[in-house]
């Protein structure tokens, strides 16, 4: 899907990372930094940062201005793709190999640590008037998605979380940071606290349809996904398709669910019957009838900010965008 604002913030954006990183070539501090450059380099929707410039912009003000918080937010979300790959066993991301696997699992935590540090040096030059609110809303984010990566943890183990758990999971996982990218854009130009918070309300919901959409491409996505199909279904992880399932299904179905939640390793075959369960069940459908309704509330809570007729149309696309996704 393209849009003539996606193609230019998404390059507006690239151009910010790659001048930021040349500060931080490869090779050097002895190949620290060559983990982030390959995995910047791979490719990436860039979202966060283009819901951060997007922000400025519907505020009236060069998004520009945004570019310290649309890099911190891009950079601490690459930084938590490279721990989760890890804590996931996660072989391939972007259609390539994970760092973990390209390097090891070291290098991974390592260079990780390092993206973190760099999407603070980032922010740091935000105008010092408005760093202060930014900073603490980054701040904030950083410990709730560490909360939420907890807790999807936690829930492989568990086999009673409730879809009220799953979705405040995935709330501080991945809604956060989405909700930031545009309050924290919003910060940069000097938006009043209100404003902020409506543009936070609205990505807070959408950032739930993004993450419910990840989770059905997970299952459904194939190979275009660029990550390993069925990962979720191997780590028994506590997605709304697997309650729904779980839920749904007959004693029969649901004993067998239950062998092939103790099979460990990587047979096909479990993801192969575990995606047939989830059809069966009507999974797919109920998770993306929710996924819609969560867009729809982040649609409604963008009304609230009386957006130009531009930009509404541009945040009704992104909404569009976050479900009809294929990667
Ligand atoms: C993947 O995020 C991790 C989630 C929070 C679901 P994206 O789907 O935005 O990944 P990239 O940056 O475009 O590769
Ligand atoms: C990722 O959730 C959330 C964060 C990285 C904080 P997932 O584990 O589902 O993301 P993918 O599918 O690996 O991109
Ligand atoms: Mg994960
Ligand atoms: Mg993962
Ligand atoms: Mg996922």
């Amino acid at each position: 899907m393209e849009h003539p604002t996606l193609t230019r913030l998404k390059q507006e954006a690239n151009h910010a990372i790659e001048s930021f990183l040349q500060r931080y070539p490869q090779g050097v501090a002895d190949g620290l930094y060559d983990p982030v450059h390959y995995l910047m380099g791979i490719g990436g929707k860039r979202l966060r940062a283009v819901l951060a410039l997007s922000a400025a912009e519907a505020e009236g003000f060069e998004a520009k201005k945004a570019q310290p918080a649309a890099l911190a937010v891009e950079l601490f979300h690459n930084f938590t793709l490279m721990h989760d790959d890890i804590m996931d066993q996660a072989p391939r991301r972007r259609g390539n190999p994970t760092v973990h696997i390209k390097w090891d699992e070291n290098a991974g935590i390592l260079s990780g640590d390092a993206m973190y540090t760099l999407a603070h040096m980032a922010l740091a030059e935000m105008n010092s008037e408005n760093l202060p609110p930014a900073l603490r809303m980054f701040n904030q984010t950083a410990l709730e998605v560490c909360i939420g990566q907890q807790s999807d943890m936690d829930f492989e183990q568990r086999s009673d979380v409730t879809v009220e758990e799953y979705m405040e999971m995935i709330r501080l996982k991945t809604s956060v940071l989405v909700a930031a990218s545009l309050a924290m854009g919003a910060i940069a130009v000097g938006a009043n606290e209100e404003r902020v918070k409506l543009w936070y309300k609205a990505g807070e919901q959408l950032g739930l349809a993004f993450q419910m959409q990840d989770d059905l491409l997970d299952v459904f996505g194939g190979d275009a996904m660029g990550k390993q199909v069925g990962g979720d279904i191997l780590s028994n992880k506590k997605t709304f398709l697997r309650l729904h399932t779980w839920e749904k299904a007959n004693p029969d179905l649901l004993g067998d669910l239950k062998k092939w939640d103790k099979i460990e390793g990587q047979p096909m075959e479990k993801v192969e019957f575990v995606k047939n369960a989830m059809i069966e069940c009507g999974a797919d459908a109920a998770a993306r009838s929710a996924m819609l309704d969560y867009v729809g509330q982040a649609m409604s809570a963008l009304d609230d900010l009386n957006l130009s007729d531009t930009n509404r149309e541009w945040f009704d696309f992104l909404g569009g965008l976050v479900t009809q996704r294929t990667s």
